[in-house]
């Protein structure tokens, strides 16, 4: 069953609603976000100096210059347990719904996202808390949906960890019934994961018709989880060459179900004056890198998710730096021409994080924004 809110007789409204009132769908060419600073080391599994804290006043100092750098999101991890290593990576994390509220009370235009693991969180406490977060942002909340891939995360709960692919379908029914109290009056739900009898929602949200859901399922599943229900899917981007086909994949599933979906990406930002200067701090982040808690992630997703098996042994040393997502290394004009061919193939918005996002995020508001806005990837 997939939910048709009736707000908007045709997607072309819903478009116009929202490019009008949302964000991320305003007409900036490449949207920008802030990624994983609600976790200690953020994205990073380094001992690299930073002087970066992932206390709630830190993280309120950096959603604040992102709101007025004009990113349109903040996207933190969902994260419940450390991957354990010398820096017990991710350990020190703050929880995303309530991160989510305090840092819509801090700022004025960006987006804050919450990112919910499926089986933790029951629908019609999920779509209260959303519905509540886009009241109190008045209209800027958004919701990353994950469907739990670090198995003691999951059993920490007391639930057993589903077969990949069954995690997408209850991930589809989750997501269902909270669309279903986001826009309908009464409703009822039966699925095999989750039965609603006489449902009932107010306040709904603000945003028309919901607000934005995405995802970053990057397996055969996840890709056809993300077409059919999210307004935007995150790709793990390899290399260049490899991106538009991504795209294409995401936009061509989604057109089946006759919808559209965009299509982002994450990745980590060193960006210095010279070439080298840049190279030496993406070096020192390896070099410092905390490998035994690289390789407890790699052997994890190896083991519980289908899409990173090939990736992950390539590209061990992006997971140090940033996760795996495609490393923005080089001076302000290089980082911004890599920016300009992936949006040249599709990509529409990069959620980045940096070893030292106060101080990084300063400079890459003085000397790449404006060479963006030259390049016409902002306004
Ligand atoms: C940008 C991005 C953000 C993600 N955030 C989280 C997260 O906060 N918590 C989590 O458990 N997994 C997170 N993931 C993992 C994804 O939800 C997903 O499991 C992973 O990309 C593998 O895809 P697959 O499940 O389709 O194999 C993230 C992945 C990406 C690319």
């Amino acid at each position: 069953m997939d939910v048709q809110p009736d707000f908007f007789q045709h997607a072309d409204d819903v478009h116009a609603w929202r490019a009008e009132h949302v964000p991320v769908f305003n007409r900036n060419r490449l949207k920008l976000g802030i990624f994983g600073m609600n976790c200690s080391n953020g994205c990073t599994i380094t001992h690299a100096e930073t002087t970066f804290e992932p206390t709630y006043q830190h993280n309120v100092k950096i959603a604040k210059l992102a709101d007025d750098l004009g990113f349109e999101l903040l996207v933190p991890v969902g994260r419940w347990k450390h991957f354990g290593g010398t820096t017990q990576f991710n350990a020190n994390n703050m929880e995303v719904y309530t991160w989510a509220t305090a840092l819509a009370c801090n700022t004025q235009k960006i987006m804050v996202y919450a990112t919910s693991h499926v089986p933790t969180v029951h629908p019609l406490f999920a779509a209260k808390q959303g519905a509540t977060i886009d009241h109190i942002s008045n209209g800027r909340f958004g919701l990353n949906v994950v469907c739990g891939w670090f198995r003691p995360e999951i059993e920490m709960f007391g639930i057993q960890q589903l077969p990949h692919e069954r995690r997408y379908d209850m991930a589809a029914e989750w997501l269902n019934c909270i669309k279903l109290a986001w826009t309908k009056q009464d409703f009822d739900f039966a699925g095999e994961y989750f039965q609603i009898r006489g449902g009932f929602l107010l306040p709904k949200p603000l945003q028309r018709p919901h607000p934005v859901v995405i995802n970053a399922g990057n397996s055969e599943e996840g890709r056809e989880f993300s077409a059919r229900h999210v307004d935007f899917n995150f790709v793990t981007i390899a290399t260049q060459e490899q991106a538009s086909g991504l795209v294409s994949d995401i936009h061509q599933r989604a057109a089946k179900y006759g919808r559209r979906v965009g299509v982002m990406s994450y990745g980590l930002v060193c960006c210095r004056d010279t070439e080298a200067e840049a190279w030496a701090l993406y070096r020192r982040i390896i070099d410092e890198g905390d490998w035994e808690a690289t390789h407890n992630i790699m052997n994890l997703l190896g083991i519980e998710s289908n899409s990173f098996n090939e990736q992950i042994k390539q590209f061990g040393e992006r997971f140090i730096a940033g996760w795996g997502g495609f490393p923005l290394v080089g001076t302000p004009e290089q980082v911004v021409e890599m920016m300009l061919q992936l949006a040249d193939l599709g990509i529409e918005g990069f959620i980045l994080s940096w070893l030292d996002y106060y101080e990084e995020l300063k400079y890459f508001g003085e000397r790449v924004l404006p060479l963006m806005k030259q390049a016409g990837l902002r306004i």
